[in-house]
């Protein structure tokens, strides 16, 4: 028995310390919380896929939220949009994507910085 002890510390440790769920992105949380009940990742791997470009994943993970009445922000779209994008799709984020911060306001002007 006293041997079995750090063997199953050894095993807790990886269990308790695995990725800490603050690595997750919101549009993974979204998106594993709301959508994984019935798709799994074949339904983004499959042939006649409906998603062909950034817009139309955009346009699916919209139909989707709508369906399920998330009632989800354009940035909660956004956000799974580009977590799918990321794990599954690897389409060119549309130019001036919603994603793209912008600095919010330039600390210094003209010459005199
Ligand atoms: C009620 C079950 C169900 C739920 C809940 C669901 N989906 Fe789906 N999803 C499907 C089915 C079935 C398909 C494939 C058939 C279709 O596209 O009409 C699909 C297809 C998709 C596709 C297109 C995949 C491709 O490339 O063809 C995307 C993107 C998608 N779902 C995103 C989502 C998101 C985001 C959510 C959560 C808001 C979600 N789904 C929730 C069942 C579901």
């Amino acid at each position: 028995m006293t041997f079995a002890l750090p063997a199953a510390c050894v095993l807790l440790g990886v269990l308790l310390c695995g990725p800490p769920a603050a690595a997750q992105s919101r549009g993974e949380l979204l998106y594993t919380t709301h959508c994984v009940a019935c798709h799994t990742t074949e339904v983004h791997w499959r042939d006649r896929r409906l998603a062909t470009d950034w817009d139309s994943l955009q346009a699916q993970v919209a139909r989707w939220q709508s369906i399920g009445f998330l009632a989800w922000s354009d940035d909660d779209i956004a956000a799974v949009t580009k977590y799918l994008n990321e794990s599954y799709y690897g389409f060119k984020p549309r130019s001036g994507a919603p994603m793209v911060l912008t600095p919010a306001a330039k600390t210094c002007e003209g010459s005199r910085c």
